[in-house]
């Protein structure tokens, strides 16, 4: 029998707003994400800065608002000067994080010009594990003075008059985690967080700061990471991070449950952020920056065989699966669902490393995972609206129960539209999705976008791309009521005119 799923929406039971920067990504200093992703010279694609024009397509078509840079691991043991100023005269590294070259051929202000050309804005990490203060407030000053100081003139010299005027800057990166360079306990970060931030605020009141909170759910102290860190630093800064990737052992539904995973777990984080809000009797809410999420497992034997100090290697390369996609589509759900407290958050990252963009000599193309985030990124504006789902449900064996169906409403008033999102996890059969629209008098569906495949572990590669999207759905509104099949296995954009 094919299953049946009932949407409840009404709009004035909204969420909140959507905060653009949820649809935020993440380059790092790590594989070829930098070098032969965004920054090849000798790259036919190449611009007259070295800037790959094919890949600044595919980024400008998803709209990224920001993207997270320079790590990641990497910038534990980065010292941000030794990219700035001539190339000819920048140092070439042994780095240890990833234990690769890096030659400095690309560093902050390279990264500032790519942005404006992405049509993006920097999220800026600092290096909290082999430095601190000091370098945090050099980097500052650096960035967003004016000039007349020693580190501004020094950007002016470099050929930047204006300052970056960055905004949003990460303390230090995963600094819970033993793989990480000058890792700490949750007091020594605790305490650096919250005197970096407050040096950093002295220097530029505007700024917005995020703390890291643990690495992943796993964590053996993840909680209490999050309780302590935030007892020293809950007033310095405006958010905390969530660092989760998602891997496929062998059992699909088990695998596409893990919006369930992800849903607890942003439940969890706000939870601890508001017991310490409590506890401090303070009337800040902090809100969360998932500033790093994804699906990573295919990669992880081949770089287990990498050979150490190459430059740029095909490092943390999944080619991701149409089921991937699915996963990236309930997701990216699931953040629009919470986003009353996630503001900000980084599929991570953007290309070629764990990347909905890949590239080779000959061109790029997209991934599996390219289009619910370019859907989400070019439709999911406004408000997000609580979207009760009634439908089915399984026993995952890591989650537990789990919906069929992942979903959710948002509501563009000013655009006149509403899109609903959903991803139908039923690998077998098709779903019936209905929802009471009589509210939304003369609502039409302009479209209805199916994303699906009878082969789960489909892949697109370099000029084959066998998984993309379709404006075939079947999705209408009679009489106030929108009914749709959604296919079995299938990622779903239902497009209303109000
Ligand atoms: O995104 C790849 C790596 O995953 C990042 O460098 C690190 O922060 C995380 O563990």
């Amino acid at each position: 029998m094919v299953k049946r799923a009932v949407l409840t929406v009404d709009k004035r039971f909204v969420v909140d707003q959507v905060d653009r920067r949820v649809y935020g990504s993440f380059i790092e200093h790590l594989g070829r994400a930098v070098y032969e992703g965004i920054y090849q010279p000798d790259s036919p694609f190449a611009d007259e800065q070295g800037f790959r024009k094919d890949v600044l397509d595919l980024v400008k078509a998803i709209h990224v608002p920001i993207v997270r840079y320079p790590g990641g691991n990497f910038v534990s043991g980065y010292k941000w000067e030794d990219g700035i100023g001539p190339k000819e005269s920048r140092p070439i590294r042994a780095e240890a994080a990833w234990r690769v070259i890096e030659t400095n051929q690309f560093g902050l202000n390279e990264f500032m010009d790519w942005c404006k050309k992405a049509h993006t804005n920097p999220m800026m990490a600092i290096n909290l594990g082999t430095r601190g203060i000091e370098e945090a407030m050099d980097i500052l000053e650096y960035c967003n003075f004016t000039g007349g100081t020693y580190w501004s003139n020094l950007r002016k010299k470099h050929g930047y008059n204006d300052p970056h005027q960055i905004k949003l800057w990460c303390l230090g990166n995963e600094m819970d985690g033993a793989w990480q360079i000058g890792h700490k306990t949750a007091d020594e970060y605790g305490r650096l967080a919250s005197e970096t931030g407050r040096a950093m605020r002295q220097l530029d009141p505007s700024i917005e700061l995020v703390a890291c909170g643990s690495s992943n759910l796993d964590m053996p102290t993840f909680a209490q990471w999050e309780a302590t860190v935030l007892d020293h630093c809950y007033d310095e800064v405006d958010y905390l991070s969530l660092h989760q990737y998602y891997a496929n052992k062998g059992d699909m539904a088990d695998f596409l449950a893990g919006s369930v995973g992800m849903d607890a777990f942003i439940q969890s984080v706000a939870t601890i952020c508001d017991y310490v809000k409590a506890k401090k009797r303070s009337k800040k809410t902090l809100h969360l920056s998932f500033d790093e999420w994804n699906v990573w497992y295919h990669s992880h034997e081949n770089d287990n065989k990498l050979a150490p100090w190459t430059q740029a290697p095909h490092q943390v390369e999944d080619t991701y699966t149409f089921g991937d996609a699915l996963l990236a589509g309930s997701l990216l759900i699931t953040l629009l669902r919470h986003c009353d407290r996630v503001k900000v958050a980084c599929m991570a990252q953007l290309v070629n490393v764990i990347a909905p963009i890949m590239t080779s000599g000959t061109g790029a193309w997209r991934q599996t995972i390219y289009y619910p985030y370019l859907h989400a990124s070019n439709y999911g504006h406004g408000t997000v609206l609580h979207t009760l789902v009634d439908c089915p449900k399984y026993d995952s064996q890591t989650y537990g129960e789990a919906p069929y169906l992942d979903a959710v409403a948002v509501l563009n008033e000013a655009a006149c539209e509403m899109t609903i999102f959903a991803v139908n996890k039923d690998l077998m059969e098709a779903m019936e999705l209905t929802c009471d629209l009589r509210q939304f008098e003369g609502a039409q569906v302009v479209e209805h976008i199916v994303m699906t495949s009878d082969d789960l572990e489909a892949v697109n590669e370099e000029g084959c791309e066998r998984i993309c999207p379709v404006p075939n759905g079947d999705a209408a509104i009679d009489g106030g009521k929108l009914s749709a099949v959604l296919p079995k296995a299938s990622w779903n954009v239902i497009r209303i005119k109000l």
